[in-house]
């Protein structure tokens, strides 16, 4: 009997996990000889759910962004994942009935706030190409409908949403530096940052942003828990495939021996394939390109390096805090410009860009915000004092609510108090060394196209390359996935669930039992 061709995944998270149940489900256990190796010590990767006061939360993945032809929705479905007894983060929308304050001390209207929501969502939508679709609402909108053509030049998000102010500034006359409806403008600035993962919207390229797709339909959370699609994908492998606790430090490829690639762990152990399917995500491969000790030996082919370097990926990590109130209000923040009058000084720098604070659902002590950039790496590094020193400060300042700093105990009802913090650290995390991936500014889709290509590119022609007949090289010896590796989902988890896919259909065409 032929040997199995031995097939190896590193990474147990979504990308992963939906590689081997497709390989193993549809070779009916008889194809290949799999096994899937994950450095920490559980599954699910960046889908992280938890426990927090009682509550069940996620520390990494969040929503469905979009039901309408989801297969992350469709999982979810099959595995009763939607419907639970317990309360779950988001269950109900509590955005819809949030309140905005700024610094300064005051409440702001809606009648305020609304136009410069409209104008942004607007602009958002153009440079996400469904203008089309849109067309209605957008020229409801007199004042981006009119100007809608002075975007065409612009590079990153940043320099659009720019124009876009300016332009609404202009024809309005309201906008004017440091007035509230720039800051307001700004707060809306700062939640794309936390769903692009990019610090600086200037980095973001602008001509990617339309052709990344959204699914149709609600964006919904997950009432099992997200982690409970990872279950259902990981039930079907038996016992043994997934091995947690196993790094990988280095992978050896391209060699002519039976065997062609050799892993190498961090508890000195080597394992032989034929196939390796590496997830990890960008930042990991980035990491591992730049490092003395490369993580791929010989190193990856410049296409491949060059747009692990070119693209981008941030941090974005998400902070909760269980306070001593229910019934907290979903607040949206606006901090004043760095040189205007009203500043509080005593609110920290990495407070300033954050949204949102809002409890997880309504009547749940737990509240959340959300960080990007700079702020979300200050946010790993900080005490629990300092953060709930930062938090209540700036809660005071611009509600003017009555609060007490530090871990006291007491029975004033009047005084908000926080007990508890979890915060998510990502950026630290060497498994992962961020939140998800990006487009930046001087990078394009082709280069995501580039992280899915598997090597070696064969070249039967030219016979180029380390085994000199180029007809003996063994094919698709490292094979890519993640997120990072789908040109138009990438950042989600649904992303990830494709390039899995992928790849698992790309081994079993090659070995013929794509049936
Ligand atoms: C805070 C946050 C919020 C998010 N919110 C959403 C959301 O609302 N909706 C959404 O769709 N997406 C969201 N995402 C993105 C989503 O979580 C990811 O896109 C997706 O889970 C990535 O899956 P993956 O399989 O590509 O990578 P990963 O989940 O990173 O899986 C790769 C695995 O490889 C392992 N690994 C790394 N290095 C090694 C090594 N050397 N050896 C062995 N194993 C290794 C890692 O431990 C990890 O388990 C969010 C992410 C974060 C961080
Ligand atoms: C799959 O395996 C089962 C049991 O091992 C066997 O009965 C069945 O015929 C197999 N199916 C295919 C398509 O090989
Ligand atoms: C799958 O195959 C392996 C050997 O390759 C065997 O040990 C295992 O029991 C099989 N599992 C099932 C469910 O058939
Ligand atoms: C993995 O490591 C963690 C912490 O080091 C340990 O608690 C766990 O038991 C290990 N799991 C396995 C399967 O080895
Ligand atoms: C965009 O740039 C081109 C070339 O620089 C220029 O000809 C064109 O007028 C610009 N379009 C707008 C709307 O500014
Ligand atoms: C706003 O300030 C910037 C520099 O801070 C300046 O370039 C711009 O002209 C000012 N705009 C208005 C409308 O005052």
């Amino acid at each position: 009997m032929l040997k199995k061709p031995r097939v190896v995944i590193i990474g147990a998270g979504m990308a992963g996990l939906t590689a081997a149940n497709k390989l193993y489900t549809h070779s009916n256990n008889t194809t290949f000889d799999l096994s899937v190796f994950e450095g920490g010590s559980r599954i699910g990767g960046r889908i992280n759910t938890f426990e927090f006061s009682s509550e069940r939360i996620e520390m990494g993945a969040t929503w469905i962004h979009g039901i309408g032809g989801s297969p992350v929705y469709k999982i979810a479905e099959e595995a009763g994942s939607l419907v639970s007894d317990e309360p779950w983060e988001c269950m109900d929308s509590t955005a819809d009935k949030a309140r905005t304050f700024a610094e300064g001390g005051f409440e702001v209207d809606p009648s305020v706030v609304e136009p410069v929501s409209g104008l942004f969502n607007a602009l958002m939508e153009l440079a996400q190409g469904k203008k089309k679709e849109k067309e209605k609402k957008i020229t409801q909108n007199d004042v981006v409908s009119g100007l809608g053509s002075i975007y065409e030049n612009a590079t990153s998000v940043g320099s659009f949403l720019k124009s876009g102010f300016d332009a609404y500034r202009d024809a309005t006359g309201n906008g004017g530096n440091g007035s509230l409806e720039e800051a307001i403008f700004t707060m809306f600035s700062n939640t794309q940052r936390t769903y692009t993962s990019a610090d600086d919207l200037w980095t973001l390229d602008y001509a990617a942003e339309s052709e990344y797709q959204m699914f149709p339909g609600e964006e919904i959370t997950i009432a099992k828990g997200y982690v409970s699609v990872i279950h259902h994908l990981a039930s079907v492998l038996p016992h043994g495939v997934i091995q947690l606790n196993r790094t990988v430090t280095k992978i050896e490829w391209e060699s002519c021996e039976e065997c062609p690639v050799r892993l190498h762990f961090s508890d000195g152990s080597v394992v032989f394939a034929d196939h390796v399917i590496v997830t990890v995500s960008l930042g990991v491969l980035k990491a591992g390109i730049e490092s003395d000790d490369e993580l791929f030996s010989p190193p990856l082919p410049e296409f491949k390096s060059d747009a692990i370097k070119r693209l981008g990926y941030g941090v974005v990590n998400k902070l909760f805090v269980e306070v001593s109130e229910r019934n907290f209000p979903s607040l949206q923040l606006v901090f004043g410009r760095e040189d205007s009058d009203s500043r509080f000084v005593k609110i920290p720098w990495w407070m300033r860009r954050t949204a949102t604070i809002a409890p997880i659902h309504s009547n749940s002590k737990v509240l959340l915000s959300w960080f990007a950039g700079k702020e979300a790496i200050e946010l790993e590094k900080l005490t629990d004092e300092e953060i709930i020193d930062g938090v209540l400060t700036t809660i005071s300042c611009l509600t003017g609510k009555q609060v007490k700093n530090g871990y006291v105990n007491g029975n004033d009802n009047e005084v908000l108090r926080i007990t508890k913090v979890l915060k998510s650290k990502w950026g630290g995390d060497p498994l992962f060394r961020g939140s998800y991936s990006y487009v930046a500014v001087g990078s394009s889709g082709d280069d995501l196209d580039a992280l899915a290509e598997p090597l070696p590119k064969i070249n039967k022609k030219s016979g180029q390359g380390k085994c000199h007949d180029q007809t003996k090289v063994h094919e698709l010896q490292v094979m890519f996935a993640g997120e990072a590796t789908h040109r138009t989902h990438y950042s989600t988890t649904h992303g990830a669930y494709y390039s899995g896919m992928r790849e698992a259909n790309r081994l079993l065409k090659h070995y013929k039992c794509d049936f």
